[in-house]
């Protein structure tokens, strides 16, 4: 496809959305990137919080962490680029060993991920022996491979139910825990710092969490509902599951975020509010321009947006940046990915 007729599709979608003259400049580069993804038999993988001309235009698979995960593991491409951060690029790794993976942006990372060790998680496996450890995707490889299974926000609640034992350690994210004890009716407990008080393993709890929080979804508070709630009565408010379990409790919906995709694709209110990453709400309204997106966006992720267009055209022209797992660690970190794929279930209310 030329870059005029790049330009007239994008136009589309997005000449809402994104300013024109951008628009023509990230068609040329939208049209050249196609051109080398099929010279180079890539597959371009992008996360729903991809900004709107890039999430548009080149990936090959838009969606949630988990399902970009079952994509890699199927894909036959030779490279796999991801447009999203290090985690879900490694995760890619750990499922295609012998795929080159390619990220855009080196600084894509993530605080949850950034919030714990595997070293953390051989002294808490140490504290609470026997009990299993179920780790979100935002964790790194090596955390990953101290986990019995990974799990995401798509299907949290039925990985931990999934493991029929009394206890989980379910890490690194504070909220996300809180909020999965809260819907499968088990209590919670962040250990102290150790030694461990004495009595601890016979305390009234069935998971163990860790203090990680996402510095995008932390942000948001219950008074943003109540203002935007006072001013727009009838808004459906659709929160992350790693919003505080009072914001979550606050909102309308809590999915990840092809579930709240999913959710204002299939229900008709007047109007809704994401309280997420910015761009999603944009990629909505880019798609189904007949839905009223509200727009809170004084938070965007740092990681995410460190995907851009331009880098992706030079991670596909020069092989850059490689994403590599060592293969003891990845071994490893791949039996509790790949548990985690064979589990479904998405959104509290689907
Ligand atoms: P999802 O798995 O819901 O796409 O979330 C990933 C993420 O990083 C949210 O902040
Ligand atoms: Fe990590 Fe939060 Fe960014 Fe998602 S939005 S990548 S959890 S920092």
């Amino acid at each position: 496809m030329s870059a005029e007729e790049m330009y007239q599709q994008m136009k589309v979608k997005l000449h809402d959305v994104v300013p024109d003259a951008e628009l023509r400049i990230k068609a040329g580069i939208a049209a050249e990137i196609n051109r080398l993804k099929k010279e180079r038999n890539a597959v371009i993988l992008g996360h729903n919080y991809m900004e709107p001309a890039l999430f548009h235009s080149i990936p090959d698979y838009v969606g949630d962490s988990l399902e970009l995960s079952r994509v890699a593991a199927k894909t036959t491409a030779d490279i796999i680029v991801f447009c999203g951060v290090k985690f879900m690029a490694e995760t890619a790794k750990i499922l295609n060993p012998t795929k080159t993976v390619l990220i855009p942006s080196m600084k894509a990372g993530c605080s949850l991920a950034a919030s714990i060790t595997a070293e953390d998680v051989r002294q808490l496996k140490a504290r609470f022996p026997g009990v299993p450890v179920v780790t979100y995707v935002n964790t790194y490889a090596d955390v990953k491979a101290e986990s019995d299974i990974c799990c995401t926000s798509g299907n949290a609640k039925a990985v931990v139910e999934s493991l029929k034992t009394d206890t989980v350690i379910f890490l690194p994210d504070e909220y996300l825990a809180s909020n999965v004890a809260k819907e499968t009716g088990k209590h919670i407990i962040f250990p102290s710092k150790s030694p461990a008080p004495a009595g601890e393993r016979t305390l009234d709890y069935q998971m163990i969490g860790w203090h990680g929080r996402c510095e995008v979804h932390e942000q948001f508070t219950v008074q943003d509902i109540e203002t935007v709630r006072a001013q727009f009565p009838d808004v459906m408010i659709l929160t992350h599951p790693e919003c505080s379990p009072e914001v979550v409790a606050a909102s309308d919906y809590s999915g990840s975020t092809t579930a709240m995709i999913k959710y204002v694709e299939q229900t008709n209110a007047p109007r809704y509010l994401l309280l997420t990453e910015c761009s999603m709400g944009d990629n909505i309204m880019a798609a189904h321009p007949e839905k009223e997106m509200l727009r809170l966006c004084m938070v965007c992720c740092p990681h995410m947006n460190t995907i851009t267009m331009e880098d992706t055209l030079a991670a596909l022209q020069k092989t850059q940046y490689v994403v590599d797992v060592p293969e003891e660690i990845r071994v490893r970190a791949y039996k509790a990915v790949e548990r985690m794929i064979q589990i479904g279930g998405i959104g509290k209310k689907d």
